[in-house]
């Protein structure tokens, strides 16, 4: 565990970077800061390794001050990964990743072998051991930075804006793969970032930070979205902080329709073929039987907000549950995926009124799932968040980054 204790850090010019900071960073879990340029998260994050000394209250590692730890012993037990990945030019990607083994004194091919077996677990390809940084993609580059800050095997990792360089697809793939390792891995992360789809997308816990590194809420994704403590949180979270509160609860919450229910809403009908898979919804009260597509989900795999995209997508105003074989297992209403978003199923988050609807196929609270709802906590959360990192096919894999208020990166 990381503990800030009236951490503060005063410049000898007089600026004011950080003012006693009280937080805690707990192990094995990811902890993200999030907040305006200038607001002291790099100070913060580097009063742990020491780059930047505290001048007034004190930061503990595992109950240690760090001030008392000789500071290259420290950062080798830390890894620390920056935007850009900051490799060094004039070394090959395999003795990159291996700096901090080297450093130790490990043997030339223990270190080479650890670093090629980083390499896979970073997702890179083995020729690119013997590449220079300058032959690797942006992405590539911070894949390199997250190896070498893993060499080591260090318990702690500092992240500042690691991918903040790259295009909204390849950073989606980074996210994906820092899920992905740290659901093998438990490292305590701490993680900067402008950007607040890719806070609540990683963070178990996001640090809301305001001027001179003061908390403005610390809490895990879900509450922040759904409960912001004051309007400037609101403002900084965005207008759809209702929409990316959906993407963080599992699907699985949802009380389905049955299919032996009935097919029908309204006057359409759902057309399945021989094995159950759905093959499109037909208008009952049109001349033609023409086919319109049937949006699914999968509840297994997929969000509260994939499901919902499924229903605005479908004419019939209901989304088709899919089972891994793509047969249909359930349907669900607006209502019925709102409903899962809260407890009580009353009141959806995010200004979305789940009461607006009234038609009858609706399946609110009916289902034996109807409060599934409540068990989304932080560790559904989680799991939904790995689920998506596992398979990579839910729609906030890819490119749907809200903008959340972004500040320059250029010249850092
Ligand atoms: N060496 C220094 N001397 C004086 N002021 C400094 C120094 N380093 C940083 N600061 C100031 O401390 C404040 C916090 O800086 P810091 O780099 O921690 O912000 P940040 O939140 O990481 O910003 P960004 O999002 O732009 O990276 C800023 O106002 C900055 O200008
Ligand atoms: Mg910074």
């Amino acid at each position: 565990m990381i503990t800030f204790e009236g951490a503060g850090k005063r410049h000898p010019d007089g600026t004011i970077a950080v003012e006693g900071l009280d937080l805690e960073v707990p192990t094995g879990r990811i902890t993200v800061l999030v907040g305006p340029s200038g607001c002291g998260k790099t100070t913060l994050l580097r009063m742990v390794n020491r780059m930047v000394e505290p001048t007034s209250g004190r930061v503990l590692l595992d109950g240690t001050d760090v001030a008392q730890l000789e500071p290259a012993k420290l950062r080798r037990g830390i890894g620390y990964v920056i935007q850009q990945a900051g490799l060094f030019p004039h070394r090959k990607v395999i003795d990159n990743i291996a700096t901090v083994p080297y450093l130790l004194g490990w043997d030339r091919k223990e270190a080479r072998a650890r670093a090629a077996e980083l390499l896979e677990l970073v997702g890179l390809a083995p020729e690119t051991a013997k590449r220079y940084p300058f032959q690797l993609s942006g992405g590539q580059q911070q894949r390199v930075g997250v190896a070498r800050a893993l060499a080591a095997d260090p318990p702690v990792l500092l992240m500042d804006e690691p991918f903040s360089a790259v295009d909204p697809v390849v950073r989606a793939g980074l996210q994906e793969e820092l899920l992905r390792l740290q659901s093998e891995l438990h490292k305590t992360v701490l993680f900067v970032t402008h950007d607040i789809e890719e806070a609540v997308r990683l963070g178990d816990q996001v640090v809301v930070l305001r001027e001179h590194g003061r908390i403005a809420q610390l809490a895990d994704p879900h509450t922040l979205l759904t409960t912001p403590a004051d309007d400037g949180v609101a403002a900084f979270l965005g207008r759809d902080r209702g929409l990316r509160g959906l993407g963080l609860r599992p699907a699985s919450a949802v009380a389905l329709r049955p299919v032996g229910d009935g097919l029908r809403y309204g006057g359409w009908e759902l057309a399945l073929d021989d094995a159950g898979r759905p093959i499109g919804w037909i208008d009952r009260t049109a001349v033609s039987a023409e086919l319109h597509p049937a949006a699914g989900f999968r509840p297994e795999t997929d969000t509260l907000r994939t499901a919902l995209d499924a229903v605005v997508l479908s004419p019939a105003g209901v989304a088709v549950a899919l089972d891994g074989d793509g047969r249909a297992t359930g349907t669900a209403s607006r209502d019925a995926i709102l409903a899962a978003l809260t407890p009580t199923g009353a009141t959806a988050v995010g200004g979305i009124d789940a009461n607006a609807d009234e038609s009858s196929d609706t399946n609110v609270g009916t289902g034996p799932d109807a409060n599934a709802g409540a068990k989304a906590d932080a560790k559904t959360t989680v799991s939904t968040r790995k689920a998506l990192a596992a398979d990579g096919t839910g729609e906030a894999g890819t490119t749907d980054r809200v903008g959340g208020p972004e500040g320059s990166d250029g010249g850092r």
